[in-house]
């Protein structure tokens, strides 16, 4: 829990790691008057309602109500305990953190922690005997040959395991870690009973990271011409192919950059492009792109490039990755690579501007690939297919929602096969209209910039609960207010999560602190308390509060809290009247009641 590390040293990590940057890694941030603004990590949402302060050092969703300060917010990023959020802030901003006395749980089974450090120690291993020694000295003039320089085997931290049979069992057993714990970890085979290999033994080693950079498996590349060409560590809890993102932890940044992340099918094409300077780069690992990963990459961009090979199965599954990024809210556009070609193989012989320049930048959009991709099917010299092709293509137009995009599509279908502009038009309208599609001036904006902010509870609310929660939002900005607070009403707020804040807020400023929202969430212990708070302190402001305003709030609490005082009072007295069968008494008691809810309700 968070009294394990010291306050200090916490408070230190905080204020060396802003809230802006840190989230600006994983939403994409416009700022918008003193605020942040961008797309909810944590529900999927159209339009930002996911907003962040500098200035409060907190952040607040107003479509789902998460909130918090920079601890919480990597806490429900990454699933991360307290104690690994501290330890990875505190080693993104260089902060050391003390190492007695802290217990440090963690999110993760003892095993998956034993496996991680193994596959870190193998890793340097490996990377150090293809850097340095005559054992991977194959493996480094293989990468040589390939065109992968010394900085490329640095970052990517490549290396080569030595085709000797115990190399490895031995190195880590060594190091304390149990023989059947590398077995299942996929790093050892076991042929029969006793007898271990290492399994990725005479390979060129690509350690697969996962999103936070610990490496979590491997990809090893025969460089004979052994089988399977690539090898890869089995999956595990660490470790799940369909998820994982090749390079993602490194290409974040540029991704959020750019704006655009470039999608590859290979370890190669990664680590090609990177070395020619293309860095918002990350690949599926052998499989198609799945829809958790879809999801992932639909989070921190509008656009995805597929540059997949050229090849047919490169076609079909550029298809098939496009349709289900489309699916899950994201931009897609196509690179056009040649057919017998794939882009580190484009690098190696065109070079890197090639690459920026004709490929990169020349994507399609997704509908002229589809329109170039679905070619395939037809046979365009019979009129009968190139009708239904047009068809066809017409239907997936309808989807399309920006009327520009539409007609310059229909424009370019118009001139190829030399069917009027009008024609086509009004055939779409008509699949538009089949479709339930409302014609175009009915059309909501989709371009506008503008910021809807949904604010979750739309429902009238008394005033005296508004009233508690400005004099809050404005306690927890002044310790002068909470000082007259404290004085005149003391805790005596009506809604009870108020009246806890309330008093925690009292007990934060008696102790010497000065205003401080992201240091007093910390101190909460209560999730539902803490998101309240962030919410409050969300209140859009009205600047310097007057005297006057304070005493309307102070009253209205007041008010509120005599009267519920009163009401349960006489409901009790009313209780005992009808049990002592006095039904006169009940009524008169009932009539006060309704006497101080109407006067209540007129004052608030
Ligand atoms: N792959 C795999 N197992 C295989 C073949 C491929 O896991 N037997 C994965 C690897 O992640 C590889 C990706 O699929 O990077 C793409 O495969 P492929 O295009 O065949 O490999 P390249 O990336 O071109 O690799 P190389 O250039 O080294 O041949
Ligand atoms: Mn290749």
């Amino acid at each position: 829990m968070a009294n394990q590390i010291p306050e200090e040293v916490i408070e230190e990590i905080r204020k060396s790691n802003d809230i802006v940057d840190i989230i600006g890694e994983y939403v994409q941030l416009k700022k918008q008057g003193r605020n942040f603004f961008g797309l909810c990590p944590f529900h999927g949402e159209k339009t930002p309602s996911f907003s962040v302060t500098q200035e409060k050092q907190i952040f607040h969703c107003f479509g789902c109500g998460k909130g918090g300060n920079v601890l919480t917010f990597m806490m429900e990023m990454e699933n991360f305990s307290f104690y690994e959020a501290v330890k990875f802030l505190a080693d993104k901003s260089g902060v050391t953190l003390p190492e007695a006395g802290i217990k440090k749980e963690s999110s993760m089974s003892e095993e998956s922690q034993s496996i991680l450090s193994a596959y870190d120690w193998l890793t340097k291993l490996y990377h150090h005997l293809i850097r340095f020694t005559k054992d991977g000295k194959e493996g480094y003039q293989y990468l040589k040959d390939r065109g992968i320089e010394n900085e490329a085997i640095e970052t990517f931290q490549l290396g080569f395991a030595p085709n000797v049979k115990d190399f490895v069992a031995e190195f880590l057993t060594k190091k304390g870690f149990h023989q059947q714990l590398l077995v299942k970890a996929g790093i050892l085979s076991q042929q029969n009973d006793n007898d271990v290999t290492d399994r990725f033994r005479g390979r060129v080693i690509f350690p697969i990271r996962n999103h936070i950079g610990k490496t979590v498996a491997f990809g090893g590349r025969s460089i004979a011409d052994q089988e399977p060409k690539y090898l890869n560590s089995p999956e595990s809890e660490l470790f799940q192919k369909g998820k994982l993102l090749y390079n993602f932890d490194l290409a974040k940044k540029n991704i959020r950059k750019e704006n655009e992340a470039i999608l590859f099918e290979g370890y190669m094409d990664v680590i090609s492009a990177y070395q020619a300077g293309v860095r918002n780069v990350i690949a599926t690992l052998g499989t198609s792109l799945t829809e958790p990963q879809a999801k992932l990459l639909n989070r921190y961009v509008e656009t995805v490039v597929i540059c997949y090979d050229g090849d047919r199965a490169g076609l079909d599954a550029t298809y098939k990755a496009a349709k289900l990024l489309q699916k899950v809210g994201c931009g897609v556009k196509v690179a056009n690579l040649d057919v017998d070609m794939d882009p580190d193989s484009y690098i190696q012989k065109h070079g890197p501007e090639a690459f920026k320049n004709k490929v990169i930048k020349a994507s399609d959009t997704y509908m002229s690939f589809y329109m170039r991709y679905l070619k395939k099917d037809f046979n365009l010299k019979i009129e009968g297919d190139r009708l239904k092709y047009i068809e066809t293509i017409l239907k997936e137009l309808t989807m399309i929602e920006s009327s520009i995009e539409r007609e310059y599509y229909l424009r370019e279908l118009s001139n190829e096969y030399s069917i009027s502009f009008e024609t086509l038009t009004a055939e779409m309208d008509e699949y538009r209209q089949k479709r339930g599609i409302p014609k175009d001036n009915q059309q909501k904006n989709r371009y506008t910039n503008k910021t809807n902010i949904t604010h979750r509870n739309k429902k009238l609310l008394p005033a005296f609960y508004n009233a508690e929660k400005k004099l809050i939002s404005y306690m927890l900005q002044d310790s002068y207010i909470t000082d007259r607070v404290q004085d005149e009403i003391g805790a005596s707020f009506s809604v009870d999560d108020h009246k806890i804040i309330a008093t925690h807020l009292f007990a934060f400023y008696e102790e010497g602190h000065s205003p401080d929202i992201s240091l007093f969430i910390e101190r909460l212990n209560d999730d539902r308390l803490k998101q309240q708070v962030v919410e409050m302190a969300m209140m859009p402001e009205m600047g310097d509060i007057s005297e006057r305003e304070i005493n309307d709030y102070i009253r209205i609490i007041q008010n509120e809290s005599n009267d519920s005082i009163n009401i349960n009072s006489l409901k009790e007295q009313q209780k005992l009247a009808e049990q002592q069968n006095d039904p006169l008494k009940a009524a008169q008691i009932a009539m006060q009641i309704i006497e101080i809810q109407k006067h209540s309700k007129n004052t608030n």
